[in-house]
């Protein structure tokens, strides 16, 4: 049987990602174990830091009874220049599977060629699924929609960077057939060929630059202006982003039933400010929170 792997939303069938939420929910609601990975090993390699994805599937692993491994990329030979192919496939030799953080998503694709087990994007330049599951998990949670057709009607605003979220947020609407606005500055805009992609499938996603269309928005998602490996573009990114904050003002516009969501790391005061995390700290713990359930949901359809 081939390896499944997990790098991109696409990778999932429209019955893969709603097996995988629905297992997320009684996961959550059965809280803590199901030990079915007895004597099972996840790696979980990090090139970023890391606080939600490395705690959540450390947790999970211990969780369903297995064991995982941190290791930074700085400390093994890869910094010496050891292959991505012959490291694929001395960990296909230790481990079950392995979850990869990495600045190029091309270098993690490299990884899932030479495994044979199971790879897990677990953040790149390009897309950051287990994220976006645990979104849609979320966003279901809390205006406690009971069907995937139900999800369908609510309004999804991201306003920000059309950065790695965005792009996962992009695929699972279209796989999910959800009806998502992306309101950003155009010189921030997603990456074509995952538009193009989605647009194929005929999703139903508008861009924007106009924070007006954050008009009765039931969720209204933003993430950091500057993400992980984009450092030296920070002062520019302020100056066009600055007018894409989530703030109380903002939200005025909103649903009044609208949930706010942030994948964090937070920069308080800059893409949101603290008012609106701590007046929504239900929203955006609950998101947190619910990586755990999904991370363990994804790895039992993986390994
Ligand atoms: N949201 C998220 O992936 O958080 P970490 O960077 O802390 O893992
Ligand atoms: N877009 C952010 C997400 C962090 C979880 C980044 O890539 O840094």
């Amino acid at each position: 049987m081939k390896t499944k792997h997990l790098l991109s939303i696409y990778d999932l069938s429209n019955e893969e990602i709603k097996k995988i939420l629905t297992f997320a929910f009684e996961l959550k609601k059965k809280k803590k174990s199901v030990d079915t990975f007895n004597g099972k090993t996840l790696g979980l390699l990090f090139e970023k830091p890391s606080t939600r994805t490395q705690v959540s599937f450390a947790v999970a692993m211990m969780q369903l009874g297995g064991n995982s491994l941190i290791l930074n990329a700085d400390t093994i030979q890869r910094k010496r220049g050891e292959s991505i192919s012959d490291t694929a496939r001395v960990f296909s030799r230790y481990l079950d599977g392995l979850m990869i953080r990495a600045f190029k998503h091309s270098d993690v694709e490299e990884f899932a060629k030479y495994s044979s087990i199971p790879v897990i994007n677990g953040l790149t330049d390009y897309e950051h699924p287990c994220q976006i599951l645990a979104d849609i998990m979320t966003i279901m949670e809390l205006h406690k929609i009971k069907s995937f057709e139900s999800l369908k009607k609510l309004k999804i605003i991201f306003i920000g960077d059309g950065n790695n979220i965005v792009h996962s947020l992009i695929a699972i609407s279209a796989v999910l057939e959800l009806d998502f606005t992306l309101i950003c500055p155009k010189e921030y805009q997603p990456k074509k060929e995952i538009l193009n992609r989605a647009c194929e499938r005929g999703a139903k996603i508008k861009i924007t630059d106009k924070i007006s269309e954050v008009k009765d928005g039931d969720v209204v998602y933003t993430d950091v202006w500057t993400s992980m490996g984009f450092e030296s573009e920070e002062k520019k990114r302020k100056k066009f982003l600055e007018p894409y904050q989530i703030n109380d003002e903002l939200l005025k516009k909103a649903s009044t039933k609208c949930i706010v969501l942030h994948c964090l790391p937070a920069v308080r005061g800059e893409e949101i400010t603290a008012a609106v995390m701590d007046k929504y700290e239900n929203s955006i713990f609950t998101q947190a929170e619910n990586r755990l359930h999904v991370q363990k949901a994804v790895l039992l359809h993986l390994l």
